[in-house]
C-alpha cells in the first residue's frame, strides 16, 4: 500500500494514495462541507460528482480552489480548508445555489433536516445577493413520493441511488442549462415510471426536492372520528430509530415509549406488525417447505429458489423488470397486508363492529408501504385492508405536534392479541432477518427436531450479495441474501440464466434493509447508524422469551379459531396475493 504524506490546516497526515482531500482531512478531525458528494461506507455507495463546489479548498501553488471531494491527496501537498478566501468562495456558491431557490422554509417538510438550509446556517448566509429566475416545475405527486423539482439543487444524489444503486432506472437528468431537471424518461409522473417507491432518492436529497406523500393527516382526521376504532401496526425497524428523532443514540429501542405515545395519541388498539411476521414466517415458511419436497420428489413443475415478497420495493421492483420470474417469489403478502385482513375479518369481528368502521394505520419504515396498501388487490370491496401508512418520521412528527414529552413515556406493552410477537418477527427489519425467521421455523418443521442454537450468524451482516448453506439434518438448503436492488438484479440475472442453485433468497430493496428504509429518520450517510439499528434488532430478538414464529401462542391460536392451517383455504383467501406484468405499464400517457 502506497501512503502519502501531507498536510491539512497544520496538521499532517498521511493516507494511502488515491485518498480525497476530503477523506483525508477526516483522519485528523476536520470536517469540511459537502453537498453533491454523498456516501454509505461498507455498503460501497458514492455520489462524487464534484458538480456543486461547497467543498472547495485551497492547495498550495494551485492557483484555482479544489474541490476536496474529487481531488486526491499527493505528496508534500497543503490544504487550507477554512481559510478567507475558501470561505468566501463557498458562501458565493450557495449564495448562487439559494438565488433560484423556493424560499418556503417554514412550510417545507425538509425543514430541520435540510442540508441545503443546515449549511446557509454554518456559512453564515443571512441574505441573498442574487436575483434568479425562479423554476416553475409542475410539482409531481405519486402514490408514495412528491417530487417538487423547483426544490432540486441537481446534485444528483437521488440519480445515483435510482441508477446505479438500485438500478431502477426512473430517474436521470434531462434538458440543459437551466431547464436542466431530474425526471422519469420523457419527463413523464413518477406513477409511469418503472419507480418502485423504495424511497432512497427521498433519503438522500439534501432539500425537500424529494419527500413522501404525507398520511400523518388523514390520521389525525380519523382519530378524531368517534365512530371510527382505529388500530395501528407498527412494523420492527420503526423501533430501532424512532427515538434518534428525539435525539436519542442510533440503535436505541423505544419499544415502550413508542407503544405509550401511540396511546396518548388515541389509538383504539396499539398492535405490532411484528405479529403479522410471524404470521408471514408460517405462511412462507410452510410454501418454502411445500415447493421444496415436491421439487425433491422429482415434481418438475416446482420452481426454485423461492423468493422472498415482505418488501412493496422489490415486488414492484420484479414486476417491472423481470415479470417472467413472477411465479417464484413467495405468494405470502407482506406483513403489512397480512396484518390488515387478520385486523378487519377476525379482530373486527370479534369486536362486533363492520370493517368499514374499523381504520387501519401502519408505521412503517418505509414509503413504498404507502402504494402497497393502495393496491387494488388489497382490497374489499373497496375498502383497503390497511387504510394509511406513515412513516417513522411522520410518526415522530405527530408526537412533536400533539407536545407529548417523547423522553418521559413510561414503557407501555402492545395490546393483545395482535400486539403478541416473538424474536423471529423482531428481526424482519434487518437484510438477512426474515430468511434467519423462516429458517428458524422450516428447520423444525422439516427435520421435526428442536434447534440448539436460534442464531443463524451466517446469515447476518451487510455485505451486499451473501450466501449460506444451512444443514437441515443432512439436507444442505442454500440461502442467497441481496439487500439493495442492484443486487437483487445481480440474483435475478443469475436465476434466469441458470447460474446459482439457491432454494431460498432474501431480497429487500433498501440497503441495510429496512432499518435503512426510505421513511427512516434522515441517516445523512452515516452507515454506521445504519449498523447500530441492526444491532438493535438482534438485541431484542435475543430478549425475546419466545424466538420462534411457530411458537407464538396466539398464532396458533389464531389459526385454531380462525385460519385453519398455513397454505390452507383462508389463509390462501386472506394471506397471499398474486403479481402482475407491469414492464408495459410504464412510459404510457393515458
Ligand atoms: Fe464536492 Fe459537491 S461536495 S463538489
Amino acid at each position: 500500500m502506497e501512503l502519502v504524506k501531507l498536510t491539512i490546516d497544520g496538521k499532517e497526515t498521511e493516507v494511502e494514495k488515491g485518498t480525497t482531500i476530503l477523506q483525508a482531512a477526516k483522519t485528523v478531525g476536520i470536517d469540511i462541507p459537502t453537498l453533491c458528494f454523498f456516501e454509505l461506507k461498507d455498503m460501497h455507495i458514492e455520489n462524487r460528482p464534484g458538480s456543486c463546489r461547497i467543498c472547495v479548498v485551497e492547495v498550495q501553488g494551485r492557483r484555482n480552489l479544489a474541490p476536496a471531494c474529487t481531488t486526491r491527496a499527493d505528496n508534500g501537498m497543503v490544504v487550507k480548508t477554512h481559510s478567507i478566501r475558501v470561505l468566501n468562495a463557498r458562501r458565493t456558491v450557495l449564495e448562487l445555489i439559494l438565488s433560484d431557490h423556493p424560499a418556503e422554509c417554514l412550510t417545507c417538510p425538509k425543514a430541520g433536516n435540510c442540508e441545503l438550509q443546515k449549511l446557509a446556517e454554518q456559512l453564515g448566509v443571512r441574505e441573498i445577493p442574487y436575483q434568479g429566475a425562479q423554476s416553475t416545475y409542475r410539482k409531481d405527486t405519486s402514490p408514495a413520493i412528491i417530487r417538487n423539482v423547483d426544490k432540486c439543487i441537481m446534485c444528483r444524489r437521488c440519480e445515483m441511488m435510482c441508477n446505479d444503486v438500485q438500478t431502477v432506472g426512473a430517474l436521470s437528468a434531462v434538458n440543459r442549462g437551466f431547464m436542466a431537471v431530474v425526471a422519469p424518461a420523457f419527463e413523464m409522473n413518477l406513477e409511469k415510471s418503472p419507480c418502485t417507491y423504495c424511497g432512497q432518492c427521498v433519503s438522500v436529497c439534501p432539500t425537500g426536492a424529494l419527500t413522501e406523500v404525507d398520511h400523518s393527516r388523514n390520521v389525525i382526521n380519523v382519530l378524531a372520528d368517534p365512530e371510527k376504532t382505529v388500530v395501528i401496526q407498527t412494523a420492527p425497524a420503526v423501533r430501532a430509530a424512532l427515538g434518534e428523532e428525539f435525539g436519542l443514540e442510533p440503535g436505541t429501542l423505544v419499544t415502550g415509549k413508542m407503544v405509550a405515545a401511540l396511546k396518548r395519541l388515541g389509538f383504539d388498539y396499539v398492535f405490532d406488525t411484528d405479529f403479522a411476521a410471524d404470521l408471514t414466517i408460517m405462511e412462507e415458511g410452510s410454501e418454502l417447505l411445500d415447493r421444496l419436497t415436491r421439487y425433491l420428489k422429482g415434481d418438475k413443475s416446482v420452481r426454485l429458489p423461492i423468493l422472498t415478497s415482505c418488501c412493496p420495493g422489490w415486488v414492484n421492483f420484479f414486476e417491472h423488470q423481470f415479470p417472467e420470474l413472477r411465479d417464484i417469489p413467495s405468494t405470502a403478502k407482506s406483513p403489512q397486508q397480512m396484518f390488515g385482513p387478520v385486523a378487519k375479518e377476525y379482530f373486527a369481528k370479534k369486536l362486533g363492529i363492520d370493517r368499514k368502521n374499523m381504520i387501519v394505520v401502519s408505521v412503517m419504515p418505509c414509503v413504498a408501504k404507502k402504494y402497497e396498501c393502495q393496491r387494488e388487490e388489497f382490497k374489499m370491496n373497496g375498502d383497503p385492508d390497511v387504510n394509511y401508512s406513515i412513516t417513522t418520521r411522520e410518526l415522530a412528527h405527530l408526537i412533536k405536534q400533539s407536545n407529548i414529552d417523547f423522553m418521559a413515556l413510561p414503557d407501555e406493552e402492545f395490546d393483545a392479541p395482535l400486539g403478541e410477537s416473538t424474536g423471529a418477527s423482531v428481526i424482519f427489519g434487518t437484510t438477512g432477518g426474515v430468511i434467519e425467521a423462516a429458517c428458524r421455523t422450516a428447520y423444525e418443521v422439516y427435520t421435526g427436531k428442536k434447534l440448539d442454537k436460534v442464531d443463524f450468524n451466517q446469515l447476518r451482516g451487510f455485505e451486499n450479495i451473501r450466501h449460506a448453506t444451512i444443514d437441515f439434518d443432512g439436507l444442505p438448503i442454500n440461502i442467497g441474501i441481496a439487500h439493495g436492488l442492484g443486487n437483487a438484479r445481480k440474483l435475478l440475472e443469475d436465476i434466469k440464466e441458470g447460474r446459482n442453485h439457491f432454494h431460498a433468497i432474501e431480497i429487500m430493496a433498501c440497503p441495510g434493509g429496512c432499518i435503512g428504509g426510505g421513511g427512516q429518520p434522515y441517516h445523512h450517510g452515516d452507515s454506521e447508524i445504519l449498523k447500530k439499528r441492526a444491532a438493535a434488532l438482534y438485541r431484542e430478538d435475543a430478549n425475546k422469551p419466545i424466538r420462534k414464529s411457530h411458537e407464538n401462542p396466539f398464532i396458533i391460536e389464531l389459526y385454531k379459531e380462525f385460519l385453519g392451517k398455513p397454505l390452507g383455504e383462508k389463509s390462501h383467501q386472506l394471506l397471499h396475493t398474486h403479481y402482475f406484468d407491469k414492464s408495459a405499464s410504464v412510459f404510457i400517457e393515458e
